[in-house]
């Protein structure tokens, strides 16, 4: 990320139509007041909790940490959403202009069935989930959360990849009304990201819809964003209205804009340091001042013992 040093820091069948109209309601009400406080132009802050809508039929699942999540409070305005601005607090305060409802996500490339799809369909379509992860920022921070999603292999199937599909690419919205952030050239706009097949078909990466069996804020990446737990949180790219099954590796914008740093891997390994500071150790975010609490960084972020098999034989210092 543009953090250099520490010291930049600056701080289915499962969802019924009820739900989807509740949801309606609540989106209505959010915009409403935005709408309010937003001037062409110029970036004011808008309500960041304006309404919180819970997601309806949400199971357990047999995949989440027993650790305790961290506050709401922390995962919702303690941000990386460069679409809103580059400092933490930004896409709490801005992210109001995003219009997450309705949406529709482009399937493309190498699947027998492409198209746009709507977003309500694909979720009418699927188990919802709660998903205790961690999540380990590239910036040497942590948190636990309490994701709601769904599969994103199940997801992904329906499509039916082709025998050539070997990478599947990810692509944020780009406008530059409801994302004033792109405005500004800090990163080569739209933000694309992407993973190999066996790692989107792995049971551990999903689609993320909510948050805190709640529909999902703006700013952590209404109205769904990729979860990959093992990868590092630049990897989990927000607000997706793209996905292309491809041949080739995809050119994911951080690996593109500083090759050196951020890897298309981007595997949470401790063994490997940013070339501008460690790895091995994260700070808890909610857990006091910047030196307070900090935990010694697992390989694969602690999910070694589901996903190493998918690396055998890869040297994870070059692939990184
Ligand atoms: N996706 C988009 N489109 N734009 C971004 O700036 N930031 C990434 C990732 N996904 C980012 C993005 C980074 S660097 C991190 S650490 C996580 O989102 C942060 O997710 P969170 O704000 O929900 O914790």
């Amino acid at each position: 990320m543009l953090i250099k040093k520490p010291s930049d820091i600056k701080a289915s069948e499962i969802t019924d139509e009820k739900h989807y109209k509740d949801r309606r309601k609540f989106m209505q009400v959010g915009l409403g007041l935005a709408g309010a406080a937003a001037i062409p132009g110029l970036w004011l802050p808008g309500p960041v909790h304006a309404a919180r809508e819970k997601l309806q039929g949400v199971q357990p699942s047999q995949y989440s940490s027993t650790e305790k999540p961290t506050s709401y409070k922390d995962i919702t305005t303690y941000n990386n959403f460069y679409e809103f601005g580059t400092s933490k607090t930004d896409p709490a305060k801005y992210a109001h202009t995003l219009k997450p409802e309705p949406w529709s996500i482009a399937i493309e490339g190498e699947v027998a069935k492409p198209g746009n799809y709507h977003l309500e369909d694909m979720i009418k379509a699927s188990t919802l989930e709660e998903r205790i992860y961690r999540f380990r920022c590239v910036e040497a921070w942590g948190m636990v959360i309490p994701w709601v999603g769904l599969s994103l292999g199940d997801m992904l199937k329906r499509f039916e990849p082709t025998s050539r599909a070997k990478y599947v690419e990810f692509t944020t919205l780009y406008d530059l009304k409801q994302m004033p952030g792109q405005r500004r050239s800090v990163l080569n706009w739209p933000y694309v990201e992407g993973l190999g097949i066996n790692e989107a078909m792995h049971p551990l990466s999903i689609m993320a819809v909510g948050l805190y069996g709640e529909v999902l804020p703006n700013q952590n990446g209404a109205p769904l964003r990729l979860v990959v737990p093992w990868k590092y949180g630049f990897k989990n790219i927000k607000s997706i209205v793209k996905i292309r099954f491809t041949e080739t590796m995809p050119r994911s914008t951080w690996a593109a804009s500083a090759p050196r740093e951020y890897g298309f891997y981007a595997n949470v390994n401790p063994a490997v340091n940013h070339p501008r500071w460690s790895q091995a150790k994260e700070r808890i975010i909610g857990s006091g001042s910047i030196f307070a609490r900090r935990k010694k960084t697992l390989m694969f972020n602690g999910y070694a013992e589901q996903v190493a098999h998918l690396y055998a034989g890869m040297d994870l210092r070059k692939n990184f």
